[in-house]
């Protein structure tokens, strides 16, 4: 209600977005005192989207399986109770002190000491070489192939940089491999390793593919130091 007042009244897209999404992530606190979990949790796709995953917890933080504010601090899961946790694109949207790195401890809390954790996000060192590169022409192209209907609107090419950098104020970070495998290593994660979607594709062919390696990080990490596998 809030967010449409906002929007009759014209305030921009991105205050608009911004509200509707604080109010989603109160409703989802708010409704966590009262849930219990799911059973059957020990695969968690966490910012889902609608791409719910069968087998998976899908958790989102309005409209899926198990709204969770992944900003929150805390997440609701005992420690050491996922085998396998999931989130592709999601980690661009938080704040990195206030809420990533809080929220990849909780990560660690939860992950058994065998479990993985699969990131995804736009990589920040893919995107700037490929403003040098071409403007960003590759990766309008990738995103056309994969999103036939996406359009910058008549804007040049490179404005799609911006679109990755700002995602109309929902992105607040781009990371690098080098800042993930920091912000992980500040987590209490011990290995850390780059991959390609198809790792993540054959660890759990259960996800449909992004197919986005050209313009995206993966990563896996792992509580101990043993090299990280599936
Ligand atoms: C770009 S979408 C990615 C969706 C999906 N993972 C995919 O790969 O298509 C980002 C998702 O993160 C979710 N998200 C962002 N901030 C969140 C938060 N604080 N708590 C829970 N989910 C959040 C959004 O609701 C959205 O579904």
């Amino acid at each position: 209600m809030l967010a449409w007042t906002l929007h009759k009244l014209r305030f921009d897209q991105r205050t608009v977005a911004y509200t509707g999404h604080d109010i989603s992530r109160l409703r989802a606190r708010l409704a966590q005192r009262r849930r219990s979990i799911p059973g059957n949790s020990r695969k968690l796709h966490l910012g889902c989207g609608d791409r719910f995953v069968p087998g998976w917890l899908n958790c989102d933080v309005s409209g899926s399986e198990f709204d969770v504010d992944l900003a929150a601090g805390r997440l609701p899961f005992p420690d050491g109770s996922a085998d396998a946790i999931v989130s592709q694109h999601v980690i661009e949207h938080l704040d990195l002190r206030e809420q990533l790195i809080p929220l990849l401890r909780e990560l660690h809390r939860v992950c058994g000491d065998d479990g993985r954790v699969w990131l995804s996000c736009p990589d920040l060192a893919k995107v700037c070489a490929a403003y040098l590169h071409d403007r960003g022409q590759a990766l309008v192209e990738d995103r056309r192939r994969r999103w036939p209907d996406y359009s910058l609107g008549g804007a040049p090419v490179q404005h799609f940089i911006n679109d990755l950098f700002q995602a109309r104020g929902k992105h607040r970070n781009l990371f690098d491999f080098e800042i993930l495998a920091w912000a992980l290593g500040e987590a209490g994660f011990r290995s850390v390793k780059r991959v390609m979607e198809a790792d993540l594709l054959a660890a759990h062919p259960d996800f449909p593919p992004r197919r986005d390696d050209l313009q995206s990080l993966y990563v896996v990490a792992a509580k101990t130091a043993a090299p990280a596998g599936n």
